[in-house]
């Protein structure tokens, strides 16, 4: 077979679910089905005009009783989380073109890309094991505009500390910063329950793709108190993707309403897998950090993308390259797998380390 380098995830997306012998530890995705109830939805669904921009109102006043305080005019639902994050920093960017918004290091790898197209410029702090560092964060977010945190963070696996979260919270809300909290891992934390950071610039995103395993369906949410932001996002949203899929809305209904089985019977699906692929990890003698939430693990590796090449051509096996998340020494496994596809997945990874990787 030719070897095609690859350049980005963009090589991998969809790869896998039509090839039983390779072994995908690449995508982001949930591989479980959903709550049951949203298959039934289909049966009576019946909307197909247009539907208010900001969301329906029976998923925004059902989202409402998820978070303390909230009212049902405090959300925007959107095409997933990706779309609230694009949402959110549109509205930040407004009449402030050029601004700095900063990035922990290594970051989901949509980010820069996301600050970009909205006309500001990302920075980067760098983070120690997956952990912020609050003297660096500190001087590196002095002059930014906004910070983006995700915690659980993609592609690190960590979560940081509440004590962490609360000082960040004050510097920025001292500062005048916006904080755009990530939190679509926030129901895969294995050390802690969640903490919602808040204060009067505060945007909280999330979605269902990874919770209710609806990655497809394309349904997200921002949540703030600030007004400013919620008017600017939904008139830009008006303007563009105009409402989310109302079916899709409708669906994301249907899985709140199971929530709290759902999520419980799956958290202890993903800690056996966190706990299997961490102790593998160990066995096989990789650099990693114990993976504390969301479901990544990052391992070091010498010449990592050449890496991520032998172990697809040679072993077929997915991981996605460091490089793309800002941490070239690492490579990304996802562990969205069965517990036996980890199994035979980390035998080939034994089996490149004990041959090729060698001659590194
Ligand atoms: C940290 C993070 N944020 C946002 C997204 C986008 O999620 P959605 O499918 O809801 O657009 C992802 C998807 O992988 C993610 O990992």
């Amino acid at each position: 077979m030719p070897q095609q380098r690859i350049e980005s995830p963009a090589f991998f997306i969809g790869k896998g679910t039509d090839d039983s012998d390779l072994i995908s530890f690449g995508s982001g995705q949930p591989d479980l089905p959903p709550p049951p109830s949203v298959y039934k939805v289909l049966e009576h669904f019946r909307s197909f005009k247009y539907g208010l921009v900001q969301g329906t109102e029976s998923l925004r006043a059902a989202l409402a009783k998820e978070y303390p305080y909230a009212e049902p005019e405090d959300f925007v639902i959107t095409n997933g989380a990706s779309e609230a994050i694009d949402l959110t920093l549109r509205a930040i960017a407004k009449d402030a073109l050029g601004s700095k918004v900063l990035l922990p290091r290594p970051y989901y790898y949509s980010y820069p890309h996301n600050v970009v197209l909205t006309g500001m410029v990302p920075v980067y702090t760098d983070l120690q094991k997956g952990k912020i560092d609050f003297e660096a964060f500190a001087r590196d977010v002095a002059g930014c505009r906004a910070v983006i945190i995700n915690s659980p963070s993609n592609p690190t696996g960590t979560v940081q500390e509440i004590e962490m979260l609360k000082k960040i919270e004050e510097l920025c809300e001292e500062k005048g910063i916006y904080i755009v909290s990530d939190e679509v891992y926030k129901d895969f934390i294995y050390v802690r329950g969640n903490y919602l950071l808040h204060g009067e610039k505060v945007v909280t995103v999330n979605s269902f793709s990874k919770t209710y395993a609806m990655c497809g369906l394309r349904v997200g949410y921002i949540y703030t108190k600030n007004r400013e932001i919620i008017d600017t996002a939904v008139e830009m949203k008006s303007h563009t993707s105009m409402n989310t899929s109302l079916v899709g809305q409708a669906m994301a209904l249907a899985a709140l309403g199971e929530r709290d089985s759902y999520v419980a019977e799956h958290a202890k699906i993903w800690k056996e897998r966190r706990d299997f692929m961490y102790r593998g990890m160990q066995a096989l003698r990789l650099d990693v950090w114990e993976p504390e939430g969301a479901f990544f693990i990052m391992p070091k590796f010498k010449n990592a993308h050449r890496a991520m090449h032998d172990l697809h051509y040679n072993h077929r096996i997915i991981t996605y390259s460091g490089e793309w998340f800002g941490a070239p020494e690492r490579l990304r496994f996802s562990y969205a797998l069965n517990v036996e596809e980890i199994e035979e997945g980390l035998r080939r990874v034994k089996k490149f380390l004990e041959t090729e990787y060698k001659t590194y």
